[in-house]
């Protein structure tokens, strides 16, 4: 497994296993039981997934020690102050049956971020969370969350897939020093990224699926992916991407894909991230 180094020192494992959508025990625990044998140990939860419960239990009951593994959460939108950040993460914490979490994201650059922030690097100074950054921040809201940070985010986990490549995002970050991570690496499913042709044609040239092509892309270009299943094959299909390399030419043509087209929500619809408040 390829190990990235964040900004404050800390490796993380460049691939980790999404649990976004898997609420059902009995899903959430084989999905996590077979991804330990294929050797992933990056897990990536979140408040409001609802499942850090059963994420807690599942790696629990491994025998995989914890100082291997990799485990990330996030503080929802509904928390908007220092104190109610802190709170949050305390109870993700007893949730996760864990004493620390190694990486801590601020989910929405929503109500209260930079108050959220200096929460969160108390926690860090604590010791309590390994490395802390954020999540669906842009370009604007990084620039007012660095006026008053005095920790920069280690991590910006964004939407991307080869249709929103997040170009002009990922230079600015990697300009930066804060590690670029895909979201929806594999457009959630939802879209027709699965069937580009041109990817198409790449994954036959390999003997690989597009699945594979797409997170080996992103390891290529530096950037970390949490792709989600909740299926033995793809959790598999989706590590066995480290015994072959995408080409110049190849980075190429998928660079040439870009729709610059997002498939979720918008970090700058001020009316979604106001609604958000309300959601639990
Ligand atoms: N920070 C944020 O705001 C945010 C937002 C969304 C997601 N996330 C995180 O990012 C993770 C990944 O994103 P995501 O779950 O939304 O989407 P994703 O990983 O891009 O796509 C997951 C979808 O692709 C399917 N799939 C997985 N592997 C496949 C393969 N090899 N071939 C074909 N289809 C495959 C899955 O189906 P099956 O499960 O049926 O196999 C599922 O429908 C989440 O789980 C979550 O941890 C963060």
């Amino acid at each position: 497994m390829e190990q990235y180094k964040l900004n404050d020192g800390k490796m993380i494992p460049q691939l980790g296993l999404g649990v976004y959508l898997i609420e059902d025990a009995n899903e959430l625990k084989d999905s996590i039981s077979n991804a330990l044998k294929d050797g992933y140990r990056h897990f990536d939860t979140a408040a409001i997934y609802h499942n850090e419960e059963l994420v807690g239990e599942a790696l629990a009951d491994s025998d995989v020690k914890r100082e291997d593994l990799f485990i990330t959460s996030k503080v929802w939108n509904n928390n908007t102050t220092y104190d109610e950040t802190i709170a949050a993460f305390h109870e993700s914490l007893k949730k996760l049956k864990t004493d620390y979490l190694d990486l801590y994201l601020i989910h929405w650059p929503s109500e209260g971020y930079q108050e959220k922030w200096r929460a969160l690097e108390s926690l860090y100074n604590d010791g309590l969370v390994k490395s802390i950054g954020v999540s669906n921040f842009e370009k604007p809201q990084m620039d007012k969350l660095l006026t008053t940070a005095k920790i920069k985010p280690a991590v910006d986990q964004v939407e991307t897939n080869p249709y929103f490549q997040q170009k002009e995002l990922h230079e600015y970050l990697t300009n930066l020093d804060i590690a670029h991570e895909a979201w929806g690496p594999l457009g959630q499913g939802k879209g027709a990224v699965l069937e580009d042709p041109t990817l198409l044609k790449i994954a036959q040239a390999h003997h690989k699926s597009v699945a594979q092509v797409i997170l080996r892309w992103n390891i290529q270009r530096d950037v970390i992916v949490i792709p989600k299943s909740i299926h033995a094959n793809r959790i598999a299909e989706n590590i066995d991407i480290f015994d072959f390399e995408l080409s110049n030419d190849e980075m190429l043509a998928i660079a040439n894909i870009d729709k610059n087209q997002r498939g979720s929500e918008n970090p700058n619809d001020n009316d979604w991230l106001n609604e958000s408040l309300n959601m639990k």
